[in-house]
């Protein structure tokens, strides 16, 4: 009895062992949950349901709604967070700008309203904004750090691409994420984002992705 249990002992160990070995550099739930449970990755879904419609996905007044308020300055410009802050909740009539910006008080929770407010932070900057849409679309197969290691990324054969190595042009990153692996004849199990992202997100995902990017190691010694 004693023997069984030691062997069977060992072989949790070995297995444990091996698992952490493989996959030391996997997200864990927490990592993930850290990550995307932010004020302001809540806040660019806050934004992208309630806000993009008038506002444009990027915050810079280019939206669909936009012509129907040609008057009126759609672009939102960087400010104290005390100004975004009441504009949002009493909306614009009670601070003297265009009745057309509607009071959110009653449509948004307290936490909806400062996590949109801590996305209006980053709204004017497209690496931060590409972060936050990569980090809700694709940490799940890329990893929270892009580096090919999320949570259902082994389920994947080819495994989903180590983007911090990816010595891709952005022309082929903004087609292969719009188009989807299987059209550049690369796996289907890369999604087609056309359509679930604006062309406005892909190119902020597009300059996120250009920053990760770990330059390679220059080998040593290549002088004529
Ligand atoms: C129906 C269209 C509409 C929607 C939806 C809308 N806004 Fe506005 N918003 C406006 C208009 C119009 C103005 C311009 C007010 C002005 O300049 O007179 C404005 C102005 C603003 C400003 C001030 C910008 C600046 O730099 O002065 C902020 C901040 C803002 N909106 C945030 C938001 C947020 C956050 C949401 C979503 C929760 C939102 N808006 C949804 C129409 C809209
Ligand atoms: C369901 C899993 C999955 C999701 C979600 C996903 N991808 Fe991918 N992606 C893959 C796989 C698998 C590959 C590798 C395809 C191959 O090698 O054939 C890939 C490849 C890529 C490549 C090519 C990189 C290179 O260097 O060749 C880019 C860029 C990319 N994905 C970006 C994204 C972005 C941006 C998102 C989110 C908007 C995303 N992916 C979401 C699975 C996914």
């Amino acid at each position: 009895m004693r023997l069984a249990i030691q062997i069977f002992q060992t072989a949790m160990l070995t297995i444990s062992l091996s698992y952490a070995g493989v996959m030391a550099a996997q997200d864990t739930h927490e990592t993930v949950e850290r990550e995307t449970s932010r004020p302001v990755m809540r806040g660019g879904i806050v934004f992208k349901n309630y806000c993009a419609v008038c506002h444009g996905e990027r915050g810079d007044g280019r939206a669909r709604a936009a012509k129907l308020y040609s008057r009126v300055n759609l672009s939102i410009q960087a400010r104290p967070a005390a100004y975004y802050e009441k504009i949002v909740r009493q909306g614009g009539e009670a601070i003297g700008a265009s009745p057309f910006m509607p009071p959110w008080r009653d449509e948004l929770t307290d936490e909806q309203i400062a996590d949109v407010i801590s996305f209006l932070s980053v709204v004017g900057d497209p690496v931060r904004r590409g972060e936050v849409a990569f980090k809700t679309n694709c940490v799940l197969c890329h990893g929270v750090r892009g580096d090919g290691k999320g949570r259902a990324a082994a389920l994947f054969s080819p495994r989903p691409a180590d983007l911090t190595r990816s010595d891709k042009t952005d022309q082929y990153k903004d087609q292969i994420i719009r188009l989807g692996g299987g059209k550049l004849g690369r796996s289907p199990e890369m999604p087609p984002w056309d359509g679930k992202l604006g062309d406005g997100e892909i190119a902020d995902v597009v300059q996120y992705l250009r920053t990760i990017v770990i330059l390679p190691t220059p080998k040593a010694g290549n002088l004529p």
